[in-house]
């Protein structure tokens, strides 16, 4: 095995494998990047000037690697790269399985086993095969089976290799990660993707474990992180009936240094394409192996989630009652600095207005409105509007959804909304005081209403 590695394959040019690439290639100018995709538009993309995903930072990097050590290009020229890769990457999509067993909840492995079947048919030598994608616990056994398939005589190892990058700050978490983990079963493949982390991540933040750990850990901090909203969330309800601030309560609990300040903001609900799918297969995980009272724990922070969702469109229905009316909603991505609206919140509250009746009229600065309704599944009815001022005019009530900048400073009196109409501020974001000034109502998430 060649203790360095100096050429990598990457399968998947999506919003993981193509960053991660791009950084990787960008820190190593010796080591030769190929990124292969089935989609040749995705691919198309990457060789453009319009990139495929929008991050910051991101053009920037890839400008400087494209064409030098860092190609993309499809599958159909993939075979030769992965005859000549010492490491291959396997970074595609994981979504919930939609049928079969485990519909519902647990991840479909049927693209990562599709790229193991590629590696299994071109590679040749020896290569190291890394879990980039997040998968379920044990994934590892289902592509070495495939790669046993080999007929060139190769050998493999299977390293799980989890990204832990965030939406919108994905360029900076690959640059500066908190950490990177690396699982394996052998020290050799292990120590030859570290080095290539050590070209840029300092050596303690390179955390190695068993493969298993792994591929769990990555499952086990999503969930984590998405429990402590749905905590939040869940004492944000009790704030509103007890008048105790949900945003007070964060800031005295966070400030205890075993529990930190992060991810205690209440919302009207996580989104995203991570967080309720990687609970949904742990959940399932739990079943599977038969520990039944610890999927229902984790299920919980799903249930409480979609329950917060229901608990702030209910609130806004309820208030508007027989006489109807139209409601703006501000934000459709599931957090601000994204177009990205898979599981937002904003799926399900729209949804939920349009179903009882109500005139809905959105707004939001970067996500295509007809792919919005198309995966909303709303035909017709929801209206778009182009500034905040045109979804405002003629409100009777108000529901930030996202926690878009351009939301916090809106001059509220110069707005027209009907008088006493009332701002669901879902992500607690808004002045209440230039509420007040505005002769306006608010409802803030955990928070004492405004009279
Ligand atoms: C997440 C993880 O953070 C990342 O490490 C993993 O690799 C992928 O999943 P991402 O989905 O990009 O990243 O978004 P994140 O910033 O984690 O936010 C997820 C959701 O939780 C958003 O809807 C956000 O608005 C919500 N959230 C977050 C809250 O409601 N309150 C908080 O305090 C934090
Ligand atoms: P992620 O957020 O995990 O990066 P994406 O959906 O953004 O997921 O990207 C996954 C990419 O993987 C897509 O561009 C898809 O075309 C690609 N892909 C899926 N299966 C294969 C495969 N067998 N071979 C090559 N590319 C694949």
């Amino acid at each position: 095995m060649k203790p360095f590695p100096k050429k990598i394959v990457c399968i998947g040019a999506g919003y993981v494998g193509g960053p991660t690439m791009a950084v990787i290639a960008d820190r190593c100018p010796e080591i030769e990047v190929t990124v292969v995709d089935l989609n040749a538009d995705r691919i198309a993309a990457w060789n453009s000037a319009q990139l495929p995903v929008y991050e910051p930072g991101l053009a920037a990097v890839v400008g400087r690697a494209r064409g030098r050590n860092l190609f993309f290009i499809g599958q159909g020229d993939g075979a030769k790269k992965m005859a000549e890769a010492d490491l291959v990457f396997i970074s595609v999509n994981t979504p919930t399985k939609t049928e079969g067993e485990g519909a519902g909840k647990a991840s479909d492995l049927r693209y990562v086993e599709s790229c193991a079947q590629f590696i299994s048919e071109h590679a040749r030598g020896h290569t190291i095969v890394v879990e980039k994608s997040t998968m379920p616990v044990r994934a590892a056994d289902t592509i070495k089976r495939i790669l046993a398939k080999n007929s060139h005589g190769g050998s493999f190892e299977v390293l799980s290799n989890p990204e832990f990058l965030a939406e919108g700050t994905a360029i900076r978490d690959l640059e500066a990660p908190d950490r990177v983990l690396i699982g394996g079963e052998r020290p050799e493949p292990i120590e030859a993707l570290a080095s290539v982390y050590r070209r840029w991540v300092p050596a303690e933040r390179i955390i190695t474990t068993g493969l298993w750990s792994a591929e769990l850990a990555k499952l086990a901090a999503n969930a984590f992180l998405a429990q402590r909203v749905s905590s939040i969330n869940a004492l944000s309800a009790l704030c509103e009936v007890t008048g105790a601030h949900v945003d007070e309560v964060a800031r005295v609990v966070g400030s205890d240094s075993r529990i930190g300040p992060k991810f205690l903001k209440a919302s009207v609900g996580f989104g995203g394409s991570c967080f309720k799918k990687d609970i949904l297969s742990l959940v399932y995980l739990c079943e599977f192996h038969g520990v039944p009272e610890a999927a229902a724990y984790w299920q919980q922070v799903v249930d409480l989630n979609e329950w917060q969702k229901r608990r702030f469109a209910d609130q806004i229905i309820r208030q508007l009652g027989a006489a109807k009316g139209k409601v703006a909603v501000l934000g459709l991505a599931f957090k601000k600095d994204t177009n990205d609206f898979r599981e937002s919140a904003a799926l399900d509250i729209c949804r939920q207005l349009m179903a009882a009746g109500l005139e809905v009229v959105s707004y939001d600065p970067r996500v295509d409105f007809a792919e919005f309704c198309q995966s909303a599944g709303i035909a017709r009815g929801m209206q778009p509007a182009h500034t905040v001022r045109e979804a405002l005019s003629g409100a009777s009530a108000v529901a930030v959804l996202t926690e878009w900048e351009e939301f916090r400073s809106i001059d509220w009196a110069s707005m027209s909304l009907v008088p006493n109409a009332v701002i669901y501020d879902g992500r607690n974001i808004l002045d209440p005081e230039m509420i007040r000034r505005a002769n306006l109502l608010l409802h803030s998430i955990g928070g004492r209403d405004s009279d």
